[in-house]
């Protein structure tokens, strides 16, 4: 067992009955919604999907799925990062999933983060760039925005073609001068029109779950 499959497990343990679980998307949450499956019986759970990856995955594995259309408070979320700073603060977004990995982050009494030490950072934009995903007409005004702020933002590629979201949305991914916090950051991307959603989740994880060495380290917000 590796240390994502070891968190997701750790995780799974955590749910109560009844409970209305949001599931993220990427490896790690795939690990968790296996792990979650498992417990079905015992726990009788209904689940939200912030994707149709990881809806086709619950529904196949016999997890009860409603519509993220359907519901207005969930008990818990549960997802990866990319990223982690000590204070909680995640970047997300390297998938297409990003406004309702958001949504659902926001909607929940409790957001579990699933970490390997590979996602624990000094600072967010470290190891990658900050995903701003953008209406796909605003792109160009919203990269002029950007760079008034110091981005440099590039628009995601796919092969010959550009990276469109499960929103519809183009995303650019944006590097920031180390010396930019992502408090201020986060301030000032939610400020500019055009800007669909972006890739720092500040104030929303609730518990930090990190596999490391056969054990799972917990950090609270
Ligand atoms: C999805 O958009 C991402 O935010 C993922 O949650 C993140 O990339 C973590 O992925 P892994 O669990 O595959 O490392």
């Amino acid at each position: 067992m590796n240390d994502k499959q070891r968190v997701a497990e750790h995780a799974a343990q955590r749910i109560e009955k009844g409970m209305l679980v949001g599931l993220g998307t990427g490896s790690t949450a795939n690990f968790f919604i296996e792990a979650l499956a498992r417990r079905q019986d015992s726990l009788q759970v209904q689940v939200v999907a912030s994707s149709v990856v990881s809806a086709i995955k619950a529904q196949d594995l016999g997890l009860p799925l409603r519509g993220i259309e359907q519901v207005s408070r969930l008990d818990v979320y549960v997802d990866g990062a990319d990223e982690v700073t000590t204070d909680l603060t995640l970047l997300k977004g390297r998938g297409a999933d990003l406004v309702r990995e958001k949504l659902l982050a926001k909607a929940s009494e409790a957001f579990w983060v699933l970490i390997d030490p590979s996602k624990q950072v000094q600072r967010i934009g470290q190891n990658s760039p900050i995903p701003i995903e953008v209406m796909p007409f605003a792109w160009q005004l919203v990269q002029r925005s950007l760079a008034d702020i110091g981005g440099e933002a590039l628009l995601r590629r796919n092969g010959d073609g550009l990276f469109v979201t499960s929103y519809g949305s183009l995303v650019l991914d944006t590097t920031f001068a180390p010396a930019m916090d992502a408090a201020t950051l986060n301030d000032r991307l939610n400020a500019i029109p055009g800007i669909v959603e972006h890739g720092i989740f500040k104030g929303l994880a609730t518990t930090v779950f990190c596999g490391r060495d056969g054990n799972v380290d917990e950090y609270q917000a």
